[in-house]
């Protein structure tokens, strides 16, 4: 066990939905804590190259289309196992496959509008992090 740090973003289907309380909830409530936020309108830039691993994949062009179709809320979570725990809270990709109590499960529209990220790994997460947040920015 060790604490880590992971990405997170609060999606545009969530934000349009005014769901980034009921979110904040979930991820405080399973222990994580949130040491950096703030919301944000990502570019069309940030969105290409936040993304760009899937850039070959048939849905890239519609993923970015959605990630800047409104306001996001990004994040900085600390805990235990941060990286897999969140993804724990998070739930499956495809909400139709995500467990009973998770964020996907219960809060996502389809696997594109599926409410949030996070990252999948200790080095991704540090890249996500460095992505959006200055180190002042982050107060854990
Ligand atoms: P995320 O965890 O942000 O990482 C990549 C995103 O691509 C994923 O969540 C979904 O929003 C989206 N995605 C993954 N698979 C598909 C798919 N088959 N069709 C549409 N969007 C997808």
């Amino acid at each position: 066990m060790s604490i880590q740090r992971t990405f997170s973003i609060i999606k545009p289907d969530a934000t349009r939905r005014n769901l980034t309380g009921a979110i904040n909830s979930k991820i405080e409530s399973s222990g994580l804590r949130i040491i950096a936020q703030k919301r944000i309108q990502m570019s069309n830039t940030q969105a290409s190259e936040f993304y760009k691993v899937h850039a070959e994949r048939p849905f890239y062009n519609d993923l970015v289309s959605f990630m800047t179709s409104g306001p996001v809320v990004v994040q900085v979570l600390e805990g235990e196992n941060a990286i897999s725990a969140y993804r724990e809270v998070m739930g499956a990709t495809n909400p139709s496959m995500a467990a009973e109590g998770t964020i996907r499960k219960e809060f996502a529209e389809n696997i594109e509008a599926n409410s949030v990220h996070g990252s999948d790994s200790d080095e991704n997460a540090a890249i996500e992090i460095a992505h959006f947040f200055n180190k002042d920015e982050i107060v854990g």
